[in-house]
């Protein structure tokens, strides 16, 4: 039997702690509360550790919160193992517990903030890896075909940031469990310049899963906001991807511009420089401001509203379309 709670203030499940109130709240905790839920007249909301979205206004409707946990070896060979893992998991606490397993595939993603349910709607990714490569299937909850279904790696079309759960799946279903394919024995991905480096400073021996996690957490915690101390939601807006062409132009104006090659002909920037050169990083107006050593990240200093954060997204999106000619697209999601 759930509990519904009613005009519930949502402050505390979002890590911007922006306060707007859920017309009903309840929280998930086995799969079978689900069909309850389903009957329920209400517009649907899912929450999971509440660390990508930004509230703006009062929900109508039901916020549910999925707490649901369990971590379960389904299969494994001499290769791998197949965890399923239930949305409702911490993700870092999953990290945590295939380093200390020495499993290989979800190093390099520690420390990211959220729960195991979100990671494949936004294909969560940091220092070279995405969860894409590690993810062998999704099952969910239809709700309006009232059934379950489970996705495979490729159904999910997964992208950079990017899913089904966000375009034709988008508010149509609720990730119950993920089922990820990892490596009894890693090799490791020590690619991204910031971690490569971190690793020769520490001198490390013997390359682990260990040791490269360790050196994420020191460079997550170095740079980004802990959302305990500063509201935030990690990177605000999605690195943007240009035509090779404009780069080449913006190159001639701006020689030391950051890219990443994307394929012929695309580049990715990182939207954290193009925001530092507008002058952005460190800023604060009002309530609102851009952390002073991240600058893709937007933070909540005290009560801000959504709407303030938005506002201050706008400026620096226009600020950037004028002297770049590239439009930021956001990455966090708008609750309203
Ligand atoms: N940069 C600046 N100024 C800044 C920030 C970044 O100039 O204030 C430039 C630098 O050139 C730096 C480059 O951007 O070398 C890359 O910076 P960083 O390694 O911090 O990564 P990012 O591109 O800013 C992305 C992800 C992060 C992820 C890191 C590490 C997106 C939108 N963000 O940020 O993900 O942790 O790479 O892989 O792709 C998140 O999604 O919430 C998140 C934090």
């Amino acid at each position: 039997m759930i509990l519904l709670q009613q005009q519930f203030s949502l402050k505390q499940f979002n890590t911007f702690g922006i306060e707007t109130f859920a017309e009903y709240f309840t929280e998930l905790h086995s799969a079978n509360d689900i069909n309850e839920i389903a009957t329920l007249p209400y517009k649907k909301y899912i929450l999971g550790g509440g660390s990508n979205i930004l509230l703006c206004t009062n929900i109508n409707g039901i916020v549910i919160h999925n707490a649901i946990k369990g971590i379960t070896i389904t299969k494994e060979d001499t290769k791998y193992v197949w965890l399923n893992v239930m949305a409702g998991e911490i993700w870092h606490d999953l990290v945590l517990y295939t380093i200390d397993k020495g499993w290989g595939g979800l190093e390099n993603l520690a420390l990211i903030p959220g729960t195991v349910g979100a990671a494949p709607i936004q294909n969560i990714g940091a220092y070279g890896a995405e969860v894409k490569n590690v993810i062998d299937s999704v099952c969910c909850w239809h709700w309006e075909e009232k059934k379950w279904i489970t996705l495979s790696n490729s159904d999910c079309h997964f992208g950079y940031r990017d899913s089904i759960f966000k375009n034709s799946l988008k508010d149509k279903t609720l990730v119950c469990s993920v089922v990820f394919k990892l490596k009894k024995q890693p090799d490791f991905n020590i690619t991204y310049n910031i971690l490569g480096n971190e690793l020769k400073n520490r001198a490390i021996k013997e390359l682990s899963v260990k040791a490269i996690a360790d050196a994420v957490i020191h460079i997550r915690t170095q740079k980004l906001p802990n959302p305990k101390e500063i509201g935030n939601a990690g990177s605000f807006f999605k690195n943007p991807t240009i035509a090779l062409s404009q780069y080449i132009a913006l190159q001639k104006q701006f020689s030391d511009i950051p890219h990443y090659p994307i394929d012929t002909d695309h580049v990715k920037i990182p939207a954290g420089w193009l925001i530092e050169q507008c002058g952005f990083k460190g800023y604060i107006t009002g309530h609102t401001g851009v952390h002073k050593n991240q600058a893709l990240v937007l933070v909540n200093y005290g009560n801000a509203t959504g709407y303030e954060i938005i506002e201050l997204a706008e400026k620096i999106c226009s600020t950037i379309k004028n002297k770049f000619g590239i439009l930021l697209e956001m990455e966090v999601q708008v609750w309203k």
